[in-house]
C-alpha cells in the first residue's frame, strides 16, 4: 500500500488553547483512497482536515505528503494539488453558481482571463453533482443543500489530485447523499485521493475504504471500516449506547444510536 499521508508526532495547539487540539498523532492515509475522519464534536477532525492541507501548521511533529513535509511544497504547486471544502464556507459577496465555481480553476490560471478549457471544466463539474439548472443564480438565493452541491463544485473544478471535503453532506437528501458518495467513488478509482469527515456512520460502512476514529485529539482506532466501526470503539468515542449490526442486503454494517439512558433487554 502507498501512502498519501504520513503522520509523525503531530501535535497541533491553537494559540492561547490550554491543550492541544491534536495530539502526538501518528497516522498514515494510503493514497488512491476514500478515507473518512471520523469522532465526537469537538474530537479535532476539522482541525487535521486543515494540517493535512496546510492551512495550519503542526505545532511539533511533521506531516508528509507523498513522501515530503507539506511545507516544503511550492505555494502553487499545492494549491493546485490540494482542494480543502471547509465545514462552513462563505461566500461574502454575491456571486452568480458559475462564476463561483469557476474560482476554483484560480490556481490552474496563469493569467486574469479564462481559457476555453476553464469553461468545459466549470460546465462538467456541473453536469456531474446535476446541478446545471442552477448556473446562472444567485449563489446566495439557493437553498443550503444547493450551496454545499455548488462549494463541491468549486472544489472539483479544481481538478485537484487530492480532495479534503470536511462534512461535504450535512444538507444534502438521501438521493444528493448517495449521488456525491458515488461520483467520489468513481473519481477514486481514476486516481483521485479523498479524504472526508462525516457523522453518517452508516455512510462510512458503505463507501469509505479507510477509517480514522479521533477522540480527544488523538487516534482511538484507523483501519478500513469493519474494523473501526466496533461496538466498543464507538460506545467509547461518542459516550453513547450504539446499535451495531450487520446489513444483510449489503454486507455491511448498521449503525444506531440508541436512546439516551437505553438498557440492553437480553442482558
Ligand atoms: N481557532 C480556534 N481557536 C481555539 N480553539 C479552537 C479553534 N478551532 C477549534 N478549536 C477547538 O479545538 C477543538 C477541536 O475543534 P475541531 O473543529 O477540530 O473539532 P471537530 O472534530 O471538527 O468537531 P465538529 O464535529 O463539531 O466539527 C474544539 O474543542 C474547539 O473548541
Ligand atoms: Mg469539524
Amino acid at each position: 500500500m502507498s501512502f498519501l499521508y504520513v503522520l509523525e508526532g503531530v501535535t497541533f495547539r491553537y494559540p492561547r488553547a490550554s491543550r492541544p487540539t491534536v495530539e502526538d498523532v501518528d497516522l498514515v492515509i494510503p493514497a488512491g483512497r476514500l478515507t473518512t475522519l471520523i469522532g465526537p464534536n469537538g474530537a479535532g477532525k476539522s482541525t487535521l482536515l486543515k494540517l493535512l492541507g496546510r492551512r495550519l501548521e503542526a505545532t511539533e511533529g511533521t506531516v508528509f505528503y507523498c513522501q515530503q513535509p507539506v511545507q516544503t511544497y511550492p505555494v502553487r504547486q499545492w494549491a493546485q494539488a490540494i482542494a480543502w471544502l471547509p465545514q462552513n464556507p462563505t461566500v461574502a459577496f454575491p456571486i452568480r453558481v458559475e462564476d463561483l465555481v469557476r474560482l476554483g480553476r484560480w490556481p490552474r490560471r496563469r493569467t486574469w482571463f479564462d481559457r476555453p478549457q476553464d469553461a468545459e471544466v466549470v460546465a462538467r463539474v456541473l453536469d456531474v453533482l446535476e446541478i446545471g439548472h442552477l448556473r446562472g443564480r444567485w449563489f446566495h438565493e439557493l437553498s443550503g443543500g444547493e450551496q454545499q452541491l455548488v462549494h463541491l463544485a468549486r472544489a472539483l473544478a479544481q481538478e485537484p489530485e487530492t480532495l479534503l471535503l470536511d462534512e461535504p453532506l450535512t444538507f444534502l437528501d438521501f438521493r444528493h447523499t448517495v449521488h456525491v458518495l458515488s461520483k467520489l467513488r468513481q473519481l477514486v478509482a481514476q486516481g483521485l485521493h479523498v479524504v472526508l469527515i462525516l457523522h453518517d456512520l452508516n455512510l462510512v460502512a458503505h463507501y469509505a475504504d479507510w477509517v480514522v476514529l479521533l477522540y480527544g485529539g488523538r487516534v482511538m482506532a484507523i483501519g478500513p471500516p469493519d474494523e473501526v466501526l466496533q461496538y466498543r470503539y464507538l460506545k467509547a468515542a461518542y459516550e453513547t449506547e450504539v446499535y451495531v449490526d450487520l446489513n444483510d442486503l449489503t454486507g455491511r454494517l448498521i449503525i444506531l444510536p440508541m436512546p439516551e439512558g437505553w438498557q440492553d433487554p437480553r442482558l
